[in-house]
């Protein structure tokens, strides 16, 4: 571990960046055994920088734009955004992050001129280098990743190439940088495998590669001290593979919107640390693992939009989850009864198991879910009363979506009003005993109502889903690693 930053702090800066990528500024220097831990940019009155490390920040510089830079007497002093030295023992001061881009109104690193910026070649004549960032740079002059950059594989430790329009496939050079923790190529045009050298950078703790079109299996990457993997909407297909649960320091998988086929595999439940598993708008198919007993860690699982072949939910799936705050299994072609033991998990905020088959009535223990805020049963074949009273149908208002099931009906004096598109128990019962022209009737009626409710307010809760996931989600990703 590195002494120069606890590696809590360290951590959490990498977590924070990588889910908070406009709010904090993302600088991690470590310590090396040639340099001294001082403090940086013209704090030290002697020291000097490399002049062929000058020479070449210069070359950077110019090929981002920025050929003002030509101007600066020695880029290490003065306190230049976006240059990061560190001096030797003899006073000679070394170049070690370079960032361009601007992240936020605080932290604006030079910024790339719009007309033919590259990242020049002389990037590789900075032996030193370990933080190399480039974020919405060459956005409009495409350009691949260049396969040089594989040269800094002594030093380097930390690539950011984040919306930045990079095209063609991942260089397999990319497996040279042998020392890296984070790899952050998010949001570009990227396509072509995942090159199976990536497997030799064995010290990875953040892989980022969502937002672009990469094809061909996931590789069965080990990394041991992995902690955050980010894969999401890209083309990905293959199953996912086993060898991912071997990768114990997990906190989070995001696999969501690629074309991955398959089971889940089992052995994801050996991931005790795991925070977030978001494996959404794939083609997973079933069964569920045996158990997820395990992964006592888990917050969020989200596995909607898998429409699985007839899959039903194993009763005892849910039993050690003692932190489970959302669970979406929407869309998945889930069939059966709703497991009592849902009702048991004492942290759950959002639970969403609409677009199913799910049959019979909703379990007596969802009474136990105090703290639920946004509960959606629509569109199954759930029959019987509903067995929550008014206070918590008030607290979740409009975010309680109950509609479009075959048989809810609600005890006198629950706290459903006229409106909600159900019934009531007694009306129910006497209902049944009547002609079917009857039935019929108010079913359609029903029908009417369900559609209309749906159509005001489906988009207004995508909406908030999305902003409340994001918070829920930081507020214990990032803090969970700095207390522990
Ligand atoms: C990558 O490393 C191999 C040896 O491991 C070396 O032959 C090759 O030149 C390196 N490529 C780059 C671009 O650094
Ligand atoms: C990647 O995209 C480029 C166009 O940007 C295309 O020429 C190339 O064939 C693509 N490669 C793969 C492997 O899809
Ligand atoms: C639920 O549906 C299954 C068939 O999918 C059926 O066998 C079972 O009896 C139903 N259960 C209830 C309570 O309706
Ligand atoms: C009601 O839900 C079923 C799925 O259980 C779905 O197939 C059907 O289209 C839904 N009806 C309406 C009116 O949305």
């Amino acid at each position: 571990m590195d002494p120069f930053l606890p590696n809590s702090v360290s951590t959490a800066a990498i977590l924070l960046f990588c889910l908070l990528p406009l709010a904090a500024p993302f600088t991690v220097i470590p310590s090396d055994s040639g340099l001294i831990d001082a403090p940086q940019n013209g704090q030290r009155s002697r020291a000097r920088t490399d002049a062929r490390e000058q020479e070449a920040v210069l070359d950077v510089m110019r090929a981002t734009g920025n050929a003002w830079a030509a101007g600066i007497v020695d880029v290490c002093r003065g306190r230049w955004h976006g240059i990061e030295c560190m001096p030797d023992r003899d006073d000679v001061y070394h170049v070690v992050s370079l960032s361009f881009g601007v992240l936020s109104d605080d932290t604006a690193f030079p910024t790339c001129d719009p007309a033919r910026p590259y990242i020049s070649p002389s990037v590789t004549k900075l032996p030193h280098l370990r933080t190399l960032f480039f974020y919405r740079c060459f956005t409009h002059n495409p350009q691949p990743i260049p396969a040089f950059l594989g040269r800094l594989g002594s030093t380097l430790q930390t690539l950011v190439l984040r919306e930045n329009g990079h095209v063609g496939p991942i260089p397999s050079e990319i497996g040279n940088l042998t020392r890296l923790r984070v790899l952050d190529l998010h949001n570009n045009n990227l396509n072509g495998s995942i090159p199976g050298s990536l497997g030799r950078v064995a010290g990875l703790t953040s892989l980022d590669l969502s937002g672009n079109r990469l094809t061909g299996s996931m590789p069965g990457f080990g990394f041991p001290s992995l902690r955050v993997l980010d894969l999401n909407q890209n083309l990905l297909t293959g199953s996912i593979p086993s060898t991912l649960g071997t990768c114990l320091s997990l906190i989070k998988i995001d696999l969501n919107h690629n074309h991955l086929i398959g089971p889940i595999p089992e052995s994801i439940n050996h991931l005790r640390d795991l925070i977030l598993l978001d494996l959404s708008y794939n083609h997973l198919s079933g069964p569920f693992p045996e158990s997820l007993k395990d992964m006592t860690s888990l917050e969020a699982l989200i596995l909607k939009g898998n429409p699985m072949e007839s899959v039903t939910i194993p009763n005892d799936w849910f039993a050690g989850m003692n932190v489970l705050t959302i669970l979406v299994l929407s869309n998945m072609n889930l069939h059966g009864p709703i497991p009592e033991s849902l009702g048991r998990l004492p942290s759950l905020l959002v639970l969403h198991l609409d677009r199913n088959r799910l049959n019979g009535s909703i379990p007596e223990t969802f009474q136990n879910l105090r703290s639920i805020a946004e509960l959606r049963l629509n569109d199954n074949r759930l029959t019987g009363p509903i067995p929550f009273g008014r206070e918590m149908i008030w607290r979740m208002r409009r975010k309680l979506r109950l509609y479009n099931n075959s048989g809810l009906c609600y005890d006198g004096g629950s706290g459903f009003e006229d409106g909600s598109g159900i019934g009531s128990c007694d009306a129910a019962a006497a209902r049944s005993g009547s002609a079917r022209t009857v039935q019929h009737t108010s079913e359609g009626n029903d029908g009417d109502m369900t559609r209309k409710v749906q159509a005001s307010s489906s988009v207004e809760a995508r909406h908030r889903f999305l902003l409340v996931l994001p918070q829920f989600l930081i507020a214990s990703i990032v803090f969970i690693p700095l207390l522990s």
